[in-house]
């Protein structure tokens, strides 16, 4: 499974591609048969496993596909089958000229993995255009659509993530819109704010050159993106941080005040670059955990805890997860 890994860490598993609604159909029955917890797989950027896999069959939903029609006036309705690259959707979108979810161009991933943990990036999340979801139900055995707000969706966060054997994602639907409707709040995009004739392309070719200089490539660099989500903290919290560390950045957010993770692995747990045998940050963007050689799973675990250890004894803040164990 380590190849089904963008961080390269796993040991044996059963894997099953399917191509069909019948085939996935099929898989999930022989999984439930044969006593076996289905585990769907997209392109495992945000994923690694254990040694021992024996209790899964991997499901691999290779579901192809990208249409956009017209719903109204400039508004689109696109659709997209789990088994595409997210990022070939978002290059369909931006060649029609459409806005909506260009900020997250270049995230690696499946479409059927999107919304699983409502991928976000420069001040867009998928929930912001997402309509809809075809998916399987496992357990009551049938295809139906969940809208968004079945999805409770939070940052980096639904109701998929909460209950992985629940359902598995055939498309996703989204509403783009022609309107000239660019989200431009986030740094660098703010230097676009102004630019005549911008384009969505305009906005992902930014995106792309951002993430491209501070992100390394899992091809080249194995590694799953953010490894802990960034957080938020209340008012109390915050100040008594700010009495040992009085440059921290923070932005006020709904529910108190957004702290990023990165600045806490570089100014507290003193850990941006660091080095443990094959694992350590990424030495542009330390919340990106790489590895360099031949990391095991043990070893990914020991190095994120003894993060989080730190930064816990020096401020009380435990950082989350993001990225998914799979044991
Ligand atoms: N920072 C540091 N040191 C660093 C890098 C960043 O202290 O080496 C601090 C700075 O204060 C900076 C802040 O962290 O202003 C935020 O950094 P950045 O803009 O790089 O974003 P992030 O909050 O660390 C989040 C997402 C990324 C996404 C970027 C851009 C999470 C967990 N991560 O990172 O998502 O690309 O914003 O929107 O929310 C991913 O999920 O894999 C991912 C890369």
């Amino acid at each position: 499974m380590k190849e089904c890994s963008s961080i390269r860490v796993g040991g044996e598993g059963d894997l099953v591609v399917v191509k069909s609604e019948e085939e996935l159909k099929e898989a999930v029955m022989h999984a439930k048969a044969s006593g076996l917890r289905v585990h769907i797989l997209g392109q495992g950027t945000n994923t690694y496993f254990a040694e021992d896999l024996s209790k899964y069959l991997f499901i691999k939903p290779d579901f192809k596909g990208i249409e956009c029609n017209l719903l109204r006036a400039t508004s689109y309705l696109l659709q997209a089958a789990s088994g595409e690259s997210f990022d070939d959707v978002i290059q369909y979108s931006v060649d029609q000229g459409l806005w909506g979810i260009e900020n997250l161009s270049r995230i690696p991933g499946s479409t059927g993995a999107a919304p699983v943990q409502n991928v976000g990036a420069y001040g867009s999340e998928l929930k912001d255009t997402f309509v809809s979801s075809r998916v399987f139900d496992i357990e009551e055995n049938l295809f139906k659509d969940l809208l968004n707000d079945e999805c409770n969706f939070g940052y980096r966060d639904s109701f998929f993530k909460h209950n992985p054997g629940k359902y598995i994602i055939v498309s996703i639907t989204l509403n783009l819109t022609k309107e000239f409707k660019p989200t431009l709040g986030y740094k660098p995009l703010d230097t676009l704010v102004g630019k005549e004739n911008l384009t969505p392309k305009d906005v992902r070719d930014l995106v792309t050159a951002t993430r491209l200089a501070k992100l390394p490539d899992w091809k080249k660099f194995p590694n799953t993106g953010s490894f802990f989500k960034n957080i938020v903290i209340t008012k109390e919290a915050l100040e008594a941080l700010k009495v040992n560390y009085p440059n921290i950045p923070v932005n006020e957010v709904v529910g108190g005040y957004k702290v990023p993770s990165a600045w806490l692995i570089e100014h507290v747990a003193e850990a941006k670059g660091l080095k443990v045998g094959d694992i350590g940050t990424w030495e542009k963007q330390p919340l990106v955990i790489v590895n360099y050689g031949n990391a095991t799973a043990d070893e990914i675990n020991a190095f994120a805890s003894e993060i989080q250890r730190k930064i816990e004894e020096k401020t009380g803040i435990k950082l989350e997860r993001e990225v998914n164990f799979i044991s």
